[in-house]
C-alpha cells in the first residue's frame, strides 16, 4: 500500500513537471549554457548544445551590429529592422531572449506586425515615435503613446503593433529587447496579401468586405 502510493506521488509529480513543461514558452536552462550548434542535423525545439569544451567568448559575441544607421529608403514603409537572434549569437540558445534595432526614415513606419512567440519591450534611442498594440477580439482596443527619446513601451506576445515616426524631417531609432531566442515576424499585410501560394480573393474580399478588385490591387 505504502509502496503504491509513494508511486502514485511520483507519478503525479512527474505528470505536474510535464504539464508545467508543456505550457512554459521557454524551460528554464538545466545547465549554464547551451550554446546552439547551427550544424547539428539533429531536430529539436531550439537547437542542441555545442559541445561545451569548444565554447568561446564568441559565441555569446556580435560586433558593433547595433551602431549603425541602416538604410531605410529600400522598402517603401520607410524602416529598416535589424534582429539579433540565436541565429546570430548562437549563445541564446534556450535563453529566451533577443534583440532588435529599428531605424525609422522621416514619416517612416514600421508596419503592423505581430511576433508569436515574444513579448517586445521598446525604447526610443532616437527621435519621436507613435506606437501602438491591439487587443484580441472582441474588444480590439488599440494602445497607443507618443514616445519620446528615452521612453519604454511594452508590446504584449502575439499582439499587432506598429511604430510610425510623425517628424517629416527627422529619422527615429529605437531598441527592443524579445523574450525569445527566435521571436518571430509577422507582417500582417505580407501574411494577408503575398502568401504564397496567395489566398483567393474570394476569400479576402469577403473577409475584409471590399471588392475583389480591391484585393487585386493589394496582392499586386
Ligand atoms: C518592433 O516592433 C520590431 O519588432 O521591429
Ligand atoms: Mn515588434
Amino acid at each position: 500500500m505504502a509502496c503504491s502510493s509513494s508511486f502514485l506521488h511520483l507519478l503525479a509529480a512527474l505528470l505536474a513537471l510535464a504539464s508545467w513543461q508543456a505550457i512554459a514558452s521557454v524551460p528554464s536552462p538545466l545547465q549554464d549554457f547551451c550554446v546552439a550548434d547551427l550544424n547539428s542535423p539533429v531536430r529539436v525545439n531550439g537547437f542542441v548544445c555545442k559541445d561545451p569544451t569548444n565554447v568561446t567568448a564568441d559565441d555569446f559575441f556580435k560586433a558593433a551590429m547595433l551602431d549603425k544607421p541602416r538604410d531605410t529608403m529600400a522598402n517603401k514603409v520607410g524602416s529598416n529592422v535589424t534582429l539579433i537572434n540565436v541565429m546570430e549569437i548562437p549563445g541564446l540558445n534556450t535563453l529566451g531572449i533577443s534583440i532588435v534595432r529599428v531605424d525609422y526614415a522621416p514619416l517612416g513606419l514600421n508596419p503592423p506586425h505581430t511576433h508569436p512567440r515574444a513579448t517586445e519591450i521598446f525604447t526610443v534611442v532616437e527621435g519621436t515615435l507613435y506606437a501602438g498594440f491591439v487587443t484580441s477580439n472582441p474588444d480590439n482596443k488599440l494602445f497607443s503613446k507618443m514616445l519620446n527619446k528615452g521612453d519604454v513601451f511594452v508590446f504584449p506576445k502575439g499582439l499587432i503593433h506598429f511604430q510610425f515616426n510623425l517628424n517629416p524631417h527627422k529619422p527615429a531609432v529605437a531598441i527592443s529587447s524579445l523574450s525569445g531566442q527566435n521571436p518571430g515576424i509577422i507582417t500582417i499585410a505580407n501574411a494577408a496579401f503575398k502568401s504564397k501560394p496567395p489566398i483567393s480573393d474570394d476569400i479576402l474580399a469577403n473577409a475584409f468586405q471590399v471588392d475583389k478588385k480591391i484585393i487585386d490591387m493589394l496582392q499586386a
